[in-house]
């Protein structure tokens, strides 16, 4: 072995063979860099400390290296991780520059593709739609990280940017050059992957890491032809024509139940499913008293037996065969179970039951969908099979985790993994699907009344089909999508990352959204396969089974952020998908990136009727957002490290900012203002940075409003640098339409912006006004108090009442909409006619001494709110607790913000992200984090 000072050949048709570099090292082959680094990753577990590491998984030394492939793979943190960075990474360079602008994400695309079919997980970003935005924040070399990686998709996309073909990239080219964008520098990138789940890591590595396809494919038929000969016998059926022998595609099991008025037995398929329609009937006769039935009245039969793997009394459901699907050549048929296929069940029932099949007991009480399994007999997960199915994928899974070759063992194991789900219990029978593999309901352990247990050729392969699962896995890595040495994958703690601060050069990432989906119980059933279990304690989720509310949730989810943050170069951008439609959910993901660090510059969504991205402008959440955000640079940073703000900080913030965020969104020819651009959203990112922070906010309103209008020229309600004023105002003369923001009125903040788009495109008088005005209130949140559209006109909005010259606002309103009011004097009785009872949006000066006014009668407001003797305030004014909490603030009063806090509802809280960053930031002050 000698050592290789360059960096590792990322060439993707680096095919393996002869010397191999490695983290600086030169090896022989592949072989020999694997006993190396094999070596060191098993003298390491031995250590007890590096079992301590957050987020290390539960399993033997045996069974981490079993799956593992060091440096590459490890299926638990990984010793190599940081190694790989330093290695292959480019170090920060504080003179580089580096600029983009936030860029949106098409979670949609590539949903049909077929490598991103190739192996589920419970939910995916297809890589496809995670290319464009790699290819847009990096170039070639790069460091992408995703700590909440899953199924590796975001390691195969930085690959995708080296490998693409042709067709791909010149596409991707017209696009992006009809949208105005430069075309991007094609190239492979390298990835660090992190996952909690030691199932999710294995799918990653299948993905990721390169194995010879050809050597795979012949070896997964090997395997099933061996499995032919064995156990071949447990899938013939007699045919009806009373000669032929056919092979079972799949039998159809049925619960069994008992009648509520006459005890008799209740076969559920043959009772409820209709065969011609295929749908189960709502209700049904008992065959033995006639009496009406329909599921709900259904008692449950239970039958007992010994467990086979424990040796224990165990009482489990009754389940009995009801009908064969099978083959005889390439025809198929149908028919009910006969006495030689329970002939066939008992001669498998005599067997013992394979003794490596795996027995991990289900963490019950600790699982959202413990009570779904437990009273029903499932408590371990060989439970889940029936013996057939128990003795097939028992087989399989010995003979892929034989073979000598790791990355074709690999790769067979992570085939055969795919039919641990379609072959247990948890198959339901879908009479109306053509195809019965892998019909389990996502993301909960169901097992339903109508079970369909597969044959393991049935869900693997059928030499009959080229849509078989081996067949669509050889197509979809061929060509190979990967090569050598691009990316790491670790089994561990997003917020606990081995790797060098400021390292990585951007980030996507798609992380657990509240209580969608229960990662580690789902997962637990494949990884008992692999006798590696996820660490749960750290995973970032709520559920109410393992004590994790959405405090918990949060403060998680600040974890990784914050380890995120401490890992990104400055200056550089995060991608997060965020998928939920929970408020709360939204509010804690936005707090915890906040209090990380990052400034969030742009969140959209997909119109999906349009087919592009629109802002989004409210607290609201209803579909998919993308959120892009940076890591404020260093020279930024450090004005703000001694803990003190400045008005010269707050500037340099804004000035930041605006250099980050969108100069135009939307096409070359519909634009649409970009909300991060106007004063109010600038006004709340300075005082988020700063509070964030801990520090004081050094400007009042009135004081950034009228500084924001000497520093930065405006246009259309929006501010910007200097030297992207011009920019905007070429592309705004070439755009036709210029759209208008959907705002969502639910509380005045909203209502504000509202009534401000409306008059800035048009003055308007009070009884005009109204009547649009009631039509937005529909939503109008229930703990907000009613505020009267005249005290919001007259807090913030001027009004023309005919005395002096027509305001400026109106006069160019009036002499652009009407031909006769053209050219008139701002005096001039009949401009001053149609101008009068107007309301108008103020000029920045005087909208300073508005807000000055409106935020003394906040305050008052916020004075009784805090005064009140109420234990529980339901209905209050969000503004003026926000004022007030934002005064109490700057005078170090905390205690006050937690008071008043106590007295407003927790669900209203949960949901203001701006209310609960003064109240989490108050509680730190006062040590009171719990
Ligand atoms: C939404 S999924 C990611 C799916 C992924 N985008 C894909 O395409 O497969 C979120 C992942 O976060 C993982 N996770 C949850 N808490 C974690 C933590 N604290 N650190 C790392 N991973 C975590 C879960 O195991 C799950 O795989």
């Amino acid at each position: 072995m000698k050592t290789h000072q360059n960096t590792l050949d990322i060439s993707p048709d680096n095919d393996n063979v002869g010397p191999v570099s490695c983290l600086g090292l030169t090896f022989e082959d592949e072989q020999a860099r694997r006993e190396h680094f094999m070596a060191l990753l098993e003298a390491k577990l031995q250590d007890p400390e590096f079992r301590k590491t957050p987020g290390f998984p539960q399993g033997s030394n045996e069974a981490i290296l079993r799956m593992s492939d060091p440096p590459y793979y490890t299926a638990c943190p990984n010793p190599f991780l940081d190694d790989f960075v330093r290695c292959y990474g480019n170090p920060y360079k504080q003179e580089e520059i580096y600029e983009r602008e936030p860029f949106a994400v098409d979670v949609s695309v590539g949903k049909t593709d077929q490598l991103y079919k190739a192996h589920g997980y419970h939910t995916k970003v297809p890589h496809l739609a995670i290319v464009p935005s790699i290819l847009h924040y990096t170039k070639p070399g790069d460091i992408v990280l995703d700590g909440f990686c899953g199924s590796g998709m975001t390691g195969l996309a930085a690959q995708w940017c080296g490998t693409a073909p042709l067709a791909y990239r010149q596409e991707l080219e017209s696009n992006w050059q009809a949208e105005g964008h430069e075309p991007p520098e094609w190239g492979t990138r390298r990835a660090v992957l992190n996952d909690l789940g030691p199932a999710a890591s294995f799918i990653a590595s299948g993905y990721n890491l390169p194995f010879e396809i050809d050597r795979f494919a012949d070896k997964a038929e090997a395997i099933l032809d061996e499995l032919e000969r064995d156990l071949g016998w447990m899938y013939e059926v007699a045919h009806t024509d009373g000669r032929s022998v056919g092979r079972i595609n799949y039998t159809v099991w049925s619960e069994v139940f008992t009648c509520p008025e006459c005890t008799g037995e209740i076969d559920f398929v043959n009772e409820a499913l209709d065969k011609v329609t295929k749908k189960t009937r709502s209700s049904f006769p008992c065959p033995t008293c006639g009496a009406l039935l329909n599921k709900d009245r259904l008692e449950r039969k239970f039958e007992s037996y010994i467990d086979p793997m424990t040796d224990e009394a165990w009482k489990r459901i009754a389940l009995r065969p009801a009908f064969i699907n099978y083959n005889v050549g390439s025809a198929t048929y149908e028919r009910p179970v006969t006495d030689s296929d329970f002939k066939v069940l008992a001669r498998i029932d005599q067997l013992s039951y394979p003794s490596d099949f795996p027995t991990a007991e289900f963490p019950i009480t600790e699982m959202y969908h413990g009570s779904r399994l437990e009273p029903k007999g499932f408590s371990r997960t060989h439970h889940l099979f029936l013996p057939r199915a128990a003795h097939a994928l028992a087989a399989i899974w010995r003979k892929a985790s034989d073979t000598s070759d790791v990355a074709t063992r690999r790769m067979l194991v992570w085939f055969a993994e795919q039919a641990i789900w379609g072959m247990s219990l948890l198959a339901r029978y879908a009479p109306t699907h053509y195809s019965q593999v892998n019909q389990y309901l996502n993301g909960v352990y169901y097992v339903g009344s109508q079970i369909v247990e597969v044959s393991p050729w049935y869900i693997l392969l059928d030499k009959n089909k080229r849509t078989s699962k081996l067949s669509r896995l050889i197509g979809a890595f061929s060509p190979a999508p990967t090569s050598d040495g691009c990316v790491i994958i670790q089994t561990g703690d997003c917020a606990a990352l081995p790797v060098e601060s400021g390292s990585v050069d951007y980030i996507f990432t798609d992380p657990p959204f509240g209580e969608n989906i229960y990662y580690a119980d789902l997962n637990f059933l494949v990884e008992s396969w692999h006798g590696v279990m996820t660490a749960s304690a750290g995973e970032a989720i709520v559920d109410q089974f393992k004590k994790k509310g959405a405090h918990e949730y949060q403060t998680l989810m600040r974890n990784c952020f914050t380890e995120y943050n401490r890992v990104l170069k400055p200056g550089r951008w995060i991608t997060v998908v965020f998928s939920n439609s929970s408020n709360g959910i939204w509010r804690a993901i936005q707090e915890a990136m906040g209090a990380a660090g990052f400034v969030v510059a742009d969140v959209r969504t997909l119109d999906k009727k349009q087919g592009s991205y629109r802002q989004v402008t409210s607290s609201a959440v209803k579909q998919d957002l993308v959120i892009s955000a940076y890591k404020p640079t260093e020279s930024l940073q450090k004005q703000f490290q001694i803990g003190e703000s400045s008005s010269d900080g707050a500037w340099a913030f804004v000035r930041e900012h605006l250099h980050n965020v969108p100069i135009l969104v939307g096409s070359s020819n519909e634009i649409e203002p970009a909300v991060e651009r106007t004063a109010q959203m600038l006004l709340d990112r300075m005082i988020a940075f700063h509070v964030q922070r801990g520090i004081s906010v050094p400007l009042s309103g009135q004081e950034f409003l009228q500084g924001l209008v000497q520093r930065f020229p405006e246009r259309d309600g929006m501010y910007f640098l200097p030297d992207q004023v011009t920019n905007y105002d070429r592309k705004r003369t070439t755009a036709t339409q210029l759209r208008q923001l959907s705002f969502f009125v639910n509380d005045e903040h909203s209502a504000i912006q509202w009534i401000r788009q409306q008059l800035q495109d048009k003055p308007q008088s009070f009884q005009d006004l109204q009547p649009q005005f009631m039509r937005e209130l529909q939503a109008w949140a229930k703990h907000e108090q009613t505020v009267e559209l005249k005290v919001i006109l007259e807090q913030n909005f001027l009004h023309y009442d005919g005395r002096g010259p027509v305001p400026s606002q109106i006069h160019s309103y009036l002499s652009s909409n009407f031909k006769d009011l053209r050219n008139l004097d701002k005096e001039d009785p009949k401009l001053i006619e149609k101008a009068r009872d107007r309301w108008y949006v103020p000029d920045p000066n005087k909208q300073a001494d508005l807000d000055q006014i409106r935020e003394r009668a906040l305050l008052k407001e916020f004075e009784e709110l805090k005064e009140s003797t109420q234990r529980r305030i339901k209905q209050f004014r969000t503004e003026a607790v926000r004022a007030g909490f934002k005064a109490c603030w700057q005078e170090r009063d905390y205690t006050t913000i937690v008071k008043v806090a106590a007295k407003l509802p927790e669900t209203v809280l949960q949901e203001d992200e701006k209310l609960l960053m003064y109240i989490d930031n108050a509680q730190t002050r006062l040590g009171d984090d719990a």
